[in-house]
């Protein structure tokens, strides 16, 4: 009689950096919902921060001609010269300061951005001030490079800005970067420009970079977006991110970039180098068309979120315990749901179970989103109104 041993699996030994890895609970609850959907619930996704719309044929098109044309290969790692340019070109005009195809780093998505930031910025100790509640993502790379991570709490009564003399009081000689975030995700604020002059004074002339996340820039409902790189002596030291996701609504494709001076451009390059060797090639041509080509949609889009917007925050508005300021850019709202006595956790899973309408948590932002929820308005009017229809008839039964 023959005797098999079978050893038990190797136990898996991860390296301790990964035990600071964050993550974004928009991607779990999208999946609890989906669970739920397979069940046979109906569930209205408020959940995912993507525009619901297709993105603008031009640009698919000039993705499918540049596939026939071959863009097939590999590119340069910073970005094919001609998107470089086009951004360029673009952002000198949109921001209203001078950038150079050298000052564009061409990457899959905005993410990357603020990962090759942390990792080609900070080192082990080094502090980072966050925005807080913020998108998550920010204390996640901050917390898996090693650095330390000082949140600023946005508060509702500032307009979900952020307090400069607070700012001021957490600036220190391990300062090293400064997140900023205008419009914001997940409050929808928009920093004011006096905000934006005072964040600079701030800093004054310490060696602090800024890392300023202007993704929702095109997504507007009042003012006009204004960028800290345009205020004497920032240039250099701020690096914009920014990206196709929100703006063409193209989530999806994986492109973003970042604006920088060119000597951390050619660093952040080698970072490309060395993960994602380069951003698809024909993804890259459908984004020259993206930036050169017809506004017309992205306008059309931006105005659709803020008819959205003012339907469903009038709607939060009537329902007991729920009170909503109204967000200036992005597509989101973030209203405080302290008077109806739950936590914001507790309150989002029961909206999802009981109710069949998916929002975040405000915790999903950081400790300082306790008392909130997001709910995107990246969905249909009419599934705008079943949801506030939803959660008015489960606070009438619950609370
Ligand atoms: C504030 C902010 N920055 C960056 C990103 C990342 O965008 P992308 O999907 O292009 O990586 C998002 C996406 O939700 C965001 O909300």
């Amino acid at each position: 009689m023959s005797t098999f041993s079978v050893s038990a699996p190797a136990q898996l030994k991860l390296a301790k950096r990964m035990s600071r890895l964050g993550t974004e609970t928009a991607f779990e609850v999208l999946v609890r919902a989906r669970a739920l959907e397979k069940q046979g619930k109906h569930i209205v996704h408020l959940e995912i921060g993507e525009p619901d719309f297709e993105t603008p044929k031009n640009i698919v098109d000039a993705a499918v001609d540049a596939l026939h044309l071959g863009y097939t290969h590999y590119g340069p790692s910073a970005g094919l010269p001609d998107l470089r340019e086009a951004i360029a070109e673009d952002v000198s005009r949109s921001r209203g300061v001078k950038f150079t195809p050298e000052e564009v780093v061409v990457v899959p998505g905005g993410k990357p951005i603020i990962f090759y930031t942390m990792l080609a910025l900070v080192d082990e100790g080094d502090e980072v001030i966050y925005p807080n509640p913020g998108f998550p993502i920010y204390e996640s790379m901050i917390n898996y490079v090693g650095g330390r991570a000082i949140p600023i709490q946005l508060r509702e009564e500032c307009d979900f800005g952020l307090d400069v003399d607070e700012l001021a009081s957490l600036i220190n000689d391990r300062t090293r970067l400064i997140i900023i975030n205008s419009p914001q995700n997940p409050t929808g604020g928009v920093l004011p420009k006096q905000a934006i002059h005072d964040i600079a004074d701030a800093i004054g002339d310490r060696n602090v970079m800024i890392l300023s996340d202007e993704i929702y820039c095109r997504l507007m409902f009042e003012g006009e977006p204004f960028s800290i790189s345009t205020v004497e002596g920032m240039k250099d030291r701020t690096i914009i991110l920014d990206g196709f996701s929100k703006t063409y609504a193209m989530t999806g494709w994986r492109m973003g970039y970042g604006m920088m001076r060119a000597d951390l451009a050619a660093h952040m390059a080698r970072l490309m180098t060395n993960s994602n060797s380069c951003t698809a090639s024909f993804t890259q041509m459908a984004g020259v068309e993206a930036v050169r080509g017809d506004q017309s949609a992205t306008e059309r889009m931006r105005l659709e979120f803020q008819r959205r917007r003012d339907v469903f925050v009038n709607g939060l508005n009537q329902i007991k315990g729920f009170s909503c300021r109204l967000p200036k850019g992005a597509f989101y709202t973030f209203p405080n749901i302290t008077q109806t006595g739950w936590s914001s956790k507790k309150l989002a899973d029961a909206l999802l179970d009981e109710a069949g309408v998916a929002a975040l948590s405000g915790t999903a932002f950081g400790f300082f989103g306790e008392g909130y929820l997001r709910f995107s308005v990246a969905n249909s009017i009419e599934n705008l109104q079943i949801a506030l229809e939803r959660i008015e008839s489960w606070t009438k039964k619950n609370l």
